[in-house]
């Protein structure tokens, strides 16, 4: 584990010194000054919140998008043992009283060796009192009313994240799709996605066992693996 009070981030620190980090190395930093999320966007980083980055090398990669939402369910599963009422957004987002907790941004890094290694980046409120300049709805553990602290939630998130990290690698997101659908309250909502230009719009059928998320639309069933859902 590689700790720090401060970085720019911890997904571009992992990013930098990516050939020099061994595999399952986790870098946490107390604060970022250039914390990042999905979509170009910015991730507030304030003291009190949790900020980490796990660096996998695995060899098997044909299931990597399934350990970003390995990683949300390991968080949602966390939150819900310290009572705070958790649930999932797909693909990735972590929601308290439809307000974001934690984020997760995945990188992939290569090299003229083709793949090098995937940064799970992860942040999650926890202590923050003032969230009003996160740019969303944002909630903190400690805005819930919970008492915690980040070294705790990490290694809980940790424990439930690598204990079924071999699992989702040899069998994608069949290995955990009960666990999240659980805590995936979306199924018969209308939702939209945003990807691309053209937002599709229908009813959450379900999420397909390789973790897509299958929409019915007027012009029948549509598959997506990518993008942003939109309540
Ligand atoms: C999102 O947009 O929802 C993803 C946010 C991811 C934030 C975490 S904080 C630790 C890691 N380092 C970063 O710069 N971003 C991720």
């Amino acid at each position: 584990m590689l700790r720090f009070d401060q970085l720019d981030s911890t997904n571009a620190y992992a990013k930098r010194n990516c050939s020099l980090i061994q595999d399952q190395t986790i870098i946490v930093a107390k604060t970022q000054t250039a914390g990042r999320g999905r979509l170009s966007r910015r991730w507030l980083s304030e003291p009190g919140g949790l900020y980490f980055s796990v660096v996998l090398k695995p060899t098997q990669i044909d299931f990597l998008p399934n350990l970003t939402q390995l990683m949300a369910l390991s968080v949602c599963q966390t939150l819900r043992t310290l009572q705070a009422e958790a649930w999932l957004k797909w693909p990735n987002d972590v929601l308290v009283n439809h307000k974001k907790i934690c984020g997760i941004l995945s990188e992939a890094v290569t090299s003229a060796n083709g793949f090098d290694a995937l940064v799970l980046g992860v942040g999650i409120n926890i202590n923050q009192k003032d969230l009003s300049q996160a740019g969303q709805p944002a909630v903190s553990l400690v805005k819930l009313g919970i008492k915690t602290d980040a070294e705790t939630v990490l290694n809980n998130v940790l424990d439930c994240f690598f204990a079924r990290y071999e699992a989702v690698l040899q069998k994608g997101f069949s290995a955990i799709r009960t666990d999240y659908l659980a805590f995936f309250p979306y199924i018969g909502k209308q939702v939209s996605i945003a990807h691309g230009t053209i937002p599709a719009q229908g009813t959450v059928q379900t999420i397909s066992p390789n973790g897509e998320l299958l929409l019915n639309t007027p012009a029948g069933q549509t598959i997506i693996s990518i993008g942003d859902m939109c309540i």
